[in-house]
C-alpha cells in the first residue's frame, strides 16, 4: 500500500492540521511523533529507502526497532496536508535506541523535529507506563496556556487545581493533573529528561513561556487533551482579565464529588 493511502497516515495528518487551524502552529512551531503498530509498519515498508544512521541525542532502549511518524524540524503544520511528504518522515529507531534513520518522507532534505530527544524520551515512559497503549505525543504552542506560566507560580498544584476549576471536565480528562518544567533551553537532552520524568507522572506538561506536551492512545484523545487543556486556559485568561480573583469556583468537596461519579481518582494532594 501507497504510505499516503494508509488510514493512520491519513489520521496523522488530520491532527496536524486540525492544529494548524486552532492556531497553536506558527510558522514551524510544535511537533508530532506517532509510535507506529506493527501491522502499520507492514502495510506501508515496500515503499521505505533507509537513509543513513543519525545518532537521536539521548538514549531510548525500550524503542529500539520501534517506528514512528515525525513532523520535520523546520517544517511547517500549515503545509502538512498539502505536501506530506516534504513535511514529516517515518523514521526507524536502532536496536540500541541510540540513532535513528529515515525511511520515508522528508523528499527535499531535513531532519526529524529538534524536539525528537523530548518526543522519544516521553514516548519510551509512555511506554513503560500504559504497556504499550500510548502511541501519540503532541507538542504545541497554544497563547492561553503560555501566558498561564507568566501570572501563575510555576507549580504542578497550581495550575492542575486552575485549569481543574475552569471547566468541570477537566479533572475527567487529565485526572492526573498536568506537570510543569521551568524554562529551559529547547531541542536538548535536559529539557527531555526534565519532560519525560513528568510523564512518569501526568500525560500533560507544559513547558514555561513556550507551550506543552501531552501523551495519549490516538490522534483523538490526545488531540482532544491538548484542546481541553487549552480551552481552559482560555477560560482562565478571561476570568482573569475581567477580575483579580474568582468570587466563586469547584470546591475541592465538589471534585471529590464528580470524582464519585465519573469514576475516576483524583489525587488528594491536588484536593486541598
Ligand atoms: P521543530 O521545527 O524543530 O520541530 O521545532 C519547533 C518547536 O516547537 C521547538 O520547540
Ligand atoms: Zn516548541
Amino acid at each position: 500500500m501507497k504510505v499516503l493511502d494508509a488510514d493512520f497516515i491519513k489520521g496523522y495528518i488530520r491532527m496536524a492540521n486540525d492544529g494548524w487551524e486552532q492556531g497553536w502552529h506558527e510558522r514551524n512551531g510544535g511537533n508530532l511523533t506517532y509510535r507506529m503498530k506493527p501491522e502499520e509498519v507492514d502495510m506501508v515498508k515496500e515503499n521505505f529507502s533507509p537513509k543513513e544512521w543519525t545518532p537521536i541525542g539521548t538514549s531510548v532502549p525500550k524503542l529500539a526497532n520501534e517506528y514512528f511518524i515525525s513532523t520535520g524540524s523546520g517544517k511547517y503544520f500549515r503545509n502538512v496536508i498539502i505536501d506530506p511528504e516534504d513535511s514529516f518522515a517515518i523514521i526507524e529507531i536502532d536496536g540500541k535506541g541510540e540513532n535513528y534513520r529515515i525511511v520515508w518522507g522528508l523528499v527535499n532534505g531535513g531532519r526529524p523535529t529538534s524536539e525528537l530527544p523530548s518526543h522519544l524520551m516521553n514516548h519510551e515512559v509512555k511506554l513503560i507506563a500504559t504497556g504499550g497503549k500510548h502511541r501519540v505525543i503532541y507538542h504545541a504552542h497554544p497563547a492561553n496556556v503560555i501566558a498561564m506560566t507568566f501570572v501563575l507560580p510555576l507549580e504542578d498544584k497550581v495550575f492542575t487545581r486552575e485549569l481543574w476549576e475552569m471547566a468541570t471536565e477537566c479533572p475527567v480528562v487529565f485526572p492526573d493533573g498536568v506537570g510543569v518544567v521551568p524554562w529551559m533551553v529547547p531541542g536538548g537532552r535536559d529539557i527531555a529528561v526534565a519532560t519525560s520524568e513528568l510523564m512518569k507522572k501526568y500525560d500533560v506538561a507544559i513547558w514555561a513561556h513556550h507551550g506543552i506536551f501531552v501523551s495519549g492512545e490516538d490522534f483523538d484523545l490526545t488531540f482532544g487533551l491538548m484542546h481541553t487543556v487549552e480551552k481552559s486556559a482560555e477560560i482562565f485568561v478571561k476570568v482573569r482579565s475581567m477580575v483579580p480573583e474568582k468570587r466563586q469556583s469547584i470546591t475541592s468537596d465538589d471534585f471529590r464529588s464528580l470524582a464519585k461519579d465519573f469514576k475516576v481518582t483524583l489525587p488528594e494532594e491536588f484536593l486541598d
